[in-house]
C-alpha cells in the first residue's frame, strides 16, 4: 500500500493522505539553520546543534503522535482546521505533501478556502521562510481568521526538558510590530535570541502559552483560535510562544499571501541592546526585510533549487531502470547530504540531546557526500581529526557547536581511528587535493599539539598496527563498528550504559571485522604514502597489511564463513561453535571488500554462507541465530528481543557491504537482488508494512526472529545512505574515483540494459556510455573520446574540461 508518490520530474515525494503510518519527514536547511518537517506540519528548528541551540519545542515519544510544529490555523466561522491537517486533524477536503529538495509544500483546503504553505530555508541565511497562500476558491466572500503557531525552546533542549524549576521563571519575549522576539537568557549569557514575524500588520497576537490555548487544552483545540480572539498579553517566565492573528477578507477568486519569518540572531557583546532591557533589533529587522515580498521569496526559493539541481548534477544516471534513476539521482544523494550534516544528532528517532556527531558516523557521512561539496568534507575531515588523541585513539562523539570530543563517552571504539583514514582517502581520491595531508592539526583540540593530517593517519595506522590481542587480531575495546558487541563490558545492572561501562581496553577480546578494516583502509592508506611519495612508508604499511591479512584467514576464518570476533574469554563469537549469533554479516562483507580470501575461494564461500543464511525478502541479516537470552560476555547486542536492531535485524547499513562484496567477486545479480531488497523506491508499495518513509533508507528493518518482520524503524540518520550511493555508484554503475582519475568498471545485473552517466570530477565532465552486452560484469574496450584505453581508468589530461567515454562491456 501506497501513501503517496514520487514526481521525479520535480524531484519531490508527494504525500497524499496525512495518515502516515509513522510522521514521514523532511530536512530543511543545509548549512547552520535546520528544522525538521513532517508530512503534517509538526518538527522544530535549531540552529547548528540540536541540543544547545534549539529553536522550539517538540515533544518526542508523545501522545497523539508528532506533536508540536509550526502550525497555522484557520477559522472561517464554522470550524477549525489546519492545511497540513495537524494538530486539530479536521478532515480537509484535500490535502497534499509535497517534501521536495531543503524545501515541503503543504496544501489543505476547507469548504473552498485553499490554505498553501510552502517551507523552506534560505541559503546562506539563519531563518525559515513559511509562505502563505490564501486562495477562496468559491462564488462568494469569505471572513477568516489565521493564527500562527510556534512553541519557544528555552535553548538547551536537554535543559528544557528537565529543569523546570529554573527555566518556568526565566522565558521572556519583546513584540514590536509584527515581530515577536525570544529572548530568553539574553539578559545574561546569551547574545543571541530568536524572533518570528509576518510581512503585515497583525490584528493580534498571543506569547503566553497557556493563555493561547486554555489551560489544560491541547493545541488541538486552542482558545484563541477558538474563540477568534488573541490575549495580546507579553509572556514573563513559563512556556513561550508565538502566535500571530490576522483577521483576512478574500473576495471570490482572490488570493493573498503572507511571510512568515523564523529567524535566529547573533549579535556582537558590545550590541546587545537598543536600550536598557530592550533587545538590539537590527539584524532581526534586516532579516525580516529581505523577504517582505513575494518576489523575495520566490527568488530565495529559486536560489534554493538551482543549488540543488547544480548539486545533483554531478553524479546522474540514465538508464532504464527508473528506480535506480530516482534513487541515485534524487534522494540517495539528498538523504547523503543530511546524514552529512546531522550525523546521527538529530531525527524523530534520534532526540538531537544525545549523540552529537559521531567520529566513525561522520567519516563514513563523508563517504557518500564529498563528490557533492568537497570543501565542507575537508573542513569536516579536520573537524575530525582534531578530536583525535595523540596515541591514534579518537573521542567516539563530538558536539558540533563546540566541535570538542564528548567526554561523557570517551574513547575506546577501536574502529574509529582508521574510519579517518577511510574518510581522507575518499576526499583526496575525488578532489586530487593532497594539501590537506600537510595541514596541522590539533590532538584533542589542543593547538599546541598540531602535526600534519597525514601524521594523524599514521597514528591510526598504527594505532591498530599495535593494538593486536593474542591471536595477532586488532583488539576489539569498547567496540567496533558494532556498538553492540561489547565484548569488555560484563555488565550486570539495569541502566549500565554498554557503551561506557566497564574497561575501555581488554587485552584479549578481538575483531576480525577491524582486521577486515585495516587491511582495506591500510592498503589506502598506503596509497596516501605512495601519493607523497613516501615509498618507505607505504612498504611498512603494505608489510603490515599483509601480516594482518595472514592473520584473518588463519585465525579468522570458521570453514564456510569468516570469525566475528573473540571474546574476553579467547572463545569464538560468530562461528558454528556458538550457541548462537554463529555467523555475522559485517566481516563477511568488509573481509571480502578488502580483497581477503577471493583467491583462495574463501571469499566467495563466506558470501554464499551468508545467503544461505541471513538472506530475507526484506534484506540481509546482521547475525543468526538471534540471541535468545542475555549473554554477559556479549552485551548490548543479546539485549535486543531477537529480530531487532543488532540483534537478528536487518541492519541495512551492512547491505551495501555485502553487495559491494558480491561485485568484488563479480555476481552482478546478487549484488543487486540485495540493493534492491533495502532499496525505500523498491518497498514504497508495502508501506504499510514497512512504515518509513519511501523516499530514504532507515537504520535497520526488523529480522526473520521479530513479531514485525519487514517494519523499518529509525529513518533519515544511518550510514546506510552513505554506503548505498557508494555501492551503486562506484561498484554496481562502476565509476570509482581513484588518486589517478576516474576508473569504470560497472557490476551490473543480467537485463539491466546499457546505461549512460555524467559524473563531475575534479574539473571535467564525463559523459560516460555503458554498453553491457549482456554482461556482468568486464570491461572489453573502454573508448576516450574515440580513442581506445588501456585498463579502466580514464586518464587525466591537464586543461580538458569534457571526456566522452565509451564503455563496452563483455
Ligand atoms: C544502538 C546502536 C547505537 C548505540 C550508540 C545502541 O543502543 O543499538 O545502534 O550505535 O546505541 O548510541
Ligand atoms: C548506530 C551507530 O550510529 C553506528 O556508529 C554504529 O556503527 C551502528 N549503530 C551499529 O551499532
Amino acid at each position: 500500500m501506497k501513501f503517496g508518490y514520487f514526481d521525479d520530474a520535480v524531484k519531490e515525494y508527494v504525500i497524499t493522505a496525512p495518515k502516515t503510518p509513522l510522521p514521514w519527514i523532511n530536512y530543511l536547511g543545509n548549512e547552520n539553520f535546520f528544522s525538521l518537517v513532517s508530512n503534517t506540519c509538526g518538527g522544530y528548528s535549531f540552529y547548528k546543534d540540536a541540543k544547545l541551540l534549539r529553536l522550539t519545542r517538540y515533544r518526542y515519544n508523545n501522545v497523539p503522535a508528532d506533536n508540536n510544529g509550526k502550525y497555522y490555523y484557520i477559522n472561517d466561522g464554522q470550524g477549525i482546521w489546519n492545511p497540513g491537517w495537524q494538530p486539530t486533524k479536521t478532515d480537509l477536503d484535500f490535502y497534499e505533501c509535497r517534501h521536495g529538495m531543503g524545501y515541503s509544500r503543504f496544501t489543505g483546503k476547507k469548504r473552498g478556502l485553499r490554505a498553501e504553505v510552502l517551507a523552506f530555508v534560505p541559503m546562506g541565511d539563519n531563518c525559515e521562510i513559511n509562505r502563505v497562500t490564501l486562495t477562496n476558491e468559491t462564488g462568494e466572500t469569505k471572513d477568516f481568521k489565521l493564527y500562527s503557531y510556534v512553541e519557544w525552546c528555552l535553548w538547551n533542549a536537554d535543559d528544557d526538558m528537565k529543569n523546570f524549576q529554573r527555566l518556568l521563571s526565566c522565558g521572556e519575549v519583546e513584540v514590536k510590530g509584527s515581530a515577536i522576539y525570544h529572548k530568553t537568557e539574553y539578559r545574561e549569557r546569551r547574545n543571541h535570541y530568536a524572533f518570528f514575524s509576518v510581512n503585515r500588520e497583525i490584528d493580534g497576537f498571543d506569547t503566553i502559552r497557556d493563555d493561547f490555548l486554555g489551560a489544560y487544552n491541547n493545541n488541538d483545540y486552542p482558545e484563541s483560535v477558538v474563540m477568534q480572539t488573541s490575549n495580546n498579553t507579553l509572556a514573563s517566565g513559563w512556556s513561550p510562544i508565538a502566535s500571530h492573528r490576522l483577521d483576512i477578507t478574500l473576495k471570490p477568486g482572490e488570493s493573498t499571501s503572507l511571510i512568515f519569518v523564523l529567524g535566529y540572531i547573533e549579535n556582537p557583546v558590545e550590541d546587545k541592546w537598543e536600550s536598557y532591557g530592550v533587545i538590539n533589533k537590527k539584524p532581526a529587522e534586516a532579516m525580516q526585510e529581505r523577504y517582505k515580498t513575494d518576489e523575495d521569496v520566490e527568488k530565495a526559493y529559486a536560489r534554493l533549487k538551482k543549488y540543488w539541481s547544480d548539486l545533483l548534477s554531478i553524479y546522474h544516471v540514465e538508464s532504464k531502470n527508473e528506480k535506480v534513476n530516482r534513487m541515485v539521482n534524487i534522494w540517495n544523494q539528498y538523504q547523503c547530504m543530511v546524514t552529512f550534516n546531522m550525523s546521527r544528532s538529530a531525527s524523530y528517532y534520534e532526540s538531537g540531546i544525545g549523540r552529537g556527531m559521531g567520529f566513525r558516523d561522520s567519516c563514513q557521512d563523508l563517504l557518500g557526500f564529498v563528490h557533492l561539496i568537497p570543501d565542507r568534507a575537508r573542513e569536516r575531515i579536520i573537524d575530525i581529526a582534531s578530536t583525535q588523541f595523540e596515541d591514534g585513539r579518537a573521542y567516539h562523539q563530538y558536539q558540533p557547536l563546540t566541535k570538542k570530543g564528548n567526554s561523557d563517552i570517551g574513547s575506546g571504539f577501536n574502529d574509529d581511528p582508521l574510519w579517518l583514514i577511510a574518510g581522507t582517502s575518499a576526499y583526496v581520491r575525488e578532489t586530487g587535493d593532497t594539501t590537506i595531508l600537510s595541514e596541522l592539526v590539533p590532538f584533542d583540540n589542543d593547538e599546541s599539539k598540531a602535526t600534519p593530517l597525514m601524521d594523524h593517519l599514521k597514528r591510526s595506522f598504527d594505532f591498530t598496527a599495535t593494538h593486536k590481542g593474542p591471536h595477532g587480531l586488532p583488539l576489539i575495546g569498547r567496540a567496533d563498528w558494532n556498538d553492540c558487541l561489547n565484548l569488555n563490558c560484563f555488565s550486570e545492572h539495569p541502566g549500565e550504559s554498554f557503551q561506557t561501562f566497564g574497561p575501555s581496553e581488554g587485552p584479549v577480546a578481538e575483531s576480525v571485522f577491524i582486521g577486515g578494516m585495516f587491511v582495506k583502509y591500510g592498503k589506502e592508506y598506503a596509497d596516501l604514502c605512495e601519493l607523497l611519495g613516501d615509498k618507505k612508508e607505504a612498504e611498512r604499511a603494505h608489510a603490515e597489511v599483509e601480516i594482518m591479512e595472514k592473520a584473518v584467514l588463519k585465525e579468522g576464518w570458521d570453514g564456510e564463513w569468516f570469525v566475528r570476533a573473540y571474546d574476553a574469554n579467547g572463545h569464538k563469537v560468530g562461528s558454528k561453535e556458538c550457541e548462537e549469533g554463529q555467523i555475522y554479516i559485517e566481516p563477511q562483507g568488509f573481509c571480502v571488500m578488502a580483497g581477503i580470501g577471493v583467491e583462495e575461494g574463501k571469499a566467495e564461500k563466506a558470501l554464499d554462507s551468508v545467503k544461505e543464511r541471513l538472506d530475507t525478502k526484506y534484506g540481509v541479516m546482521i547475525l543468526q541465530p538471534a540471541y535468545t537470552r542475555y549473554h554477559l560476555e556479549l552485551g548490548e547486542v543479546s539485549s535486543y528481543p531477537p529480530g531487532y536492531k543488532e540483534n537478528a535485524g536487518i541492519f541495512c547499513h551492512n547491505n551495501p557491504w555485502v553487495s559491494i562484496a558480491e561485485t568484488v567477486l563479480g555476481r552482478g545479480d546478487r549484488a543487486f537482488e540485495i540493493y534492491k531488497k533495502t532499496c525505500p523506491a523498491y518497498v514504497e508499495d508495502i508501506s504499510e508494512i514497512h512504515r518509513t518513509e519511501p523516499y530514504v533508507y532507515s537504520q535497520m528493518v526488523a529480522g526473520r526472529d521479530a513479531r514485525f518482520h519487514g517494519e523499518a524503524k529509525n529513518s533519515w540518520l544511518t550510514g546506510t545512505a552513505a554506503w548505498t550511493f557508494v555501492n551503486i555508484s562506484q561498484y554496481i554503475l562502476g565509476i570509482y574515483p581513484t588518486h589517478k582519475g576516474l576508473s569504470v568498471d560497472p557490476c551490473i545485473p543480467e537485463g539491466f540494459g546499457n546505461f549512460k552517466v555524467s559524473r563531475k570530477f575534479r574539473d571535467a565532465v564525463y559523459n560516460i556510455s555503458v554498453e553491457t552486452n549482456g554482461a556482468q560484469k568486464g570491461v572489453k574496450e573502454l573508448l576516450v573520446d574515440g580513442c581506445r584505453t588501456e585498463g579502466n581508468v580514464i586518464p587525466f589530461e591537464a586543461g580538458k574540461r569534457e571526456y566522452n567515454v565509451t564503455v563496452i562491456m563483455g
